[in-house]
């Protein structure tokens, strides 16, 4: 595995101790070994100094010396500029040189953990000096990160440079949604259970909340975020896998194609906002300081370094989108993320359709809510069913309960990064969680029509919303028109959603 980028925080945090967690659970072949390449001037030794705090501090309980002294026969380094040519042949060398050492047969995971920008000369220079080739013994697979593009034109653009070197097959598109194991499980939770299927559709579902809520700012990223805002940072990629792995229809297997091809179907399904509907179902907002629940007072999104003094940019959209297929048609999906809100939390929110007949409607309610299915993705993963039972006592009185189960229960807390099984399925050649091309597209697609209302139309009354709120009024509004309203984003010391 050949990191580019490894003296960043990506390799740090992230990828090596995945791959601690891979080796822990013996899923790494002795054969393994890492090439780091970067700017930073350092040797073999000193690159495994420089991240043994970080990776120590990430996998926690996990920790194990033993494991780390294995890993660290495996793992070396290179300094170079990956934008020069030289650097191609020391690599070349330096690989080859590997494979005979530590016997690792010549196949090679490229991981381009470096901006975006720097993909298509990376991938450039790696086709020129031969390295892309797959011959039958050897494979040669590319592993890149979000954001793929910034709007559809630069996505397309951008796979049309990589598709100069790349077959498609050989390209890992990471959306690190998808290495989450709650969002995995939508899929089994679908498809290996029989009672939940006849219920997935529009004659028992009222309508779909989907959450990314975060309780940070931008932190360091302000120089990008003010060029992506919200909509686009988050919408086209993590809340459209939520979306597609909930709506998309049973594949005929478990295959990478199967289900990707069904994914594809899906989002192909949503209608696009006119102009006209953008005024009504999307909501923007931006934050101003603020007190979090903690009692910590933050400043607003304009304060934040990298952003401008002045900035329109987004730091909370809502959506209202449907899907014109037999499944779904009529049924609402609600999609709403946001920075510096009063919680940190993802879920998806189903709520089924009322009974045809209020029979109790004499009865004493003492709460009576929806029926809601709500799959927690993080934290406190786990999925609830809430529906209504009677309470006990010798009058017919009705409440609302839950049924609940969470992950730690049953399963302990497995330490992961999200990215182990995303490193151990492209090892291996599964493409299942990974994007491909044409989903990229379509996410671009589905947000364009908004994004160029709002571009054309910058909003007025920004800040909207301060900090440590559920976002501005005007994303309640959106579900009150229909007679509808958000779960709430922080339950008793909410304020804000009632
Ligand atoms: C990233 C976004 O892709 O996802 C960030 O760029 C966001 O802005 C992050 O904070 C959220 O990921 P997670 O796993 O914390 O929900």
């Amino acid at each position: 595995m050949i990191i580019f980028g490894a003296g960043g925080d990506l390799t740090r945090r992230k990828l090596i101790p995945a791959l601690f967690h891979l080796a822990h659970g013996r899923l790494l072949p002795d054969t393994f070994a890492v090439l780091g390449v970067d700017k930073l001037d350092l040797d073999d030794v000193s690159f495994r100094d420089s991240i043994i705090e970080s990776v120590r501090q990430q996998v926690g309980d996990a920790w194990d010396p033993a494991i780390w002294d294995w890993m660290c026969e495996r793992l070396h380094y290179m300094q170079g500029n990956i934008l020069e040519e030289p650097v191609y042949h020391a690599l070349c060398q330096r690989l080859t040189l590997m494979d005979v050492e530590r016997g690792t047969d010549g196949n090679y995971l490229f991981y381009l953990a470096i901006p975006p920008g720097l993909f298509g000369d990376v991938t450039h220079h790696l086709g020129m000096i031969g390295l892309t080739a797959q011959t039958e013994d050897d494979w040669r697979r590319v592993i890149i990160e979000k954001p793929f593009g910034s709007d559809l034109d630069s996505a397309r653009a951008l796979n049309r440079m990589l598709h100069q070197t790349l077959d498609e097959e050989q390209i890992y598109r990471i959306d690190h949604y998808l290495g989450k194991e709650t969002v995995q499980n939508i899929m089994v939770f679908r498809f290996a259970n029989g009672f939940i299927e006849p219920l997935w559709n529009r004659q028992h579902i009222d309508h779909v909340q989907i959450t990314v809520a975060e309780s940070v700012g931008v932190e360091h990223r302000g120089n990008y975020y003010d060029q992506a805002g919200a909509l686009r940072d988050m919408i086209p990629n993590h809340l459209l896998v939520l979306l597609g792995f909930l709506t998309m229809e049973p594949p005929n297997s478990f295959e990478s194609k199967a289900v990707r091809d069904e994914i594809n179907k899906a989002l192909d399904a949503i209608n696009p906002l006119t102009p006209e509907q953008v005024l009504t179902h999307a909501v923007r907002g931006q934050y101003s300081e603020g007190v979090m629940l903690d009692g910590e007072r933050v400043s607003d999104y304009r304060s934040s370094p990298g952003v401008a003094t002045n900035s329109s940019t987004e730091t909370f959209a809502a959506i209202k989108l449907t899907m014109d297929n037999w499944r779904w048609a009529g049924v609402p999906f609600y999609l709403r993320t946001g920075k510096r809100l009063v919680s940190q939390y993802t879920e998806v929110a189903i709520q089924f359709r009322r009974a045809p007949k209020t029979m109790f409607k004499g009865a004493d309610v003492a709460d009576m809510n929806p029926d809601m299915l709500v799959l927690r993705i993080q934290p406190n993963e786990g999925i609830q069913m809430s529906f209504d039972a009677k309470i006990p006592g010798p009058r017919m009185r009705v409440g609302t309960v839950n049924m609940d189960f969470c992950y730690a229960d049953y399963f302990g807390n497995a330490p992961a990064t999200g990215y182990e099984t995303l490193i151990y399925d492209c090892m291996n050649g599964d493409a299942t969680l990974f994007k491909h091309a044409d989903t990229v597209e379509k996410g671009w697609e589905i947000v364009e029509s908004v994004q160029d209302v709002w571009s054309a139309l910058p909003p007025r009354k920004f800040p909207n919303y301060a900090a440590g709120t559920c976002g501005p009024e005007a994303a309640i509004d959106l579900l009150k028109r229909d007679g509808r309203r958000w779960r709430r984003i922080v339950r008793p010391k909410d304020t804000l959603i009632k």
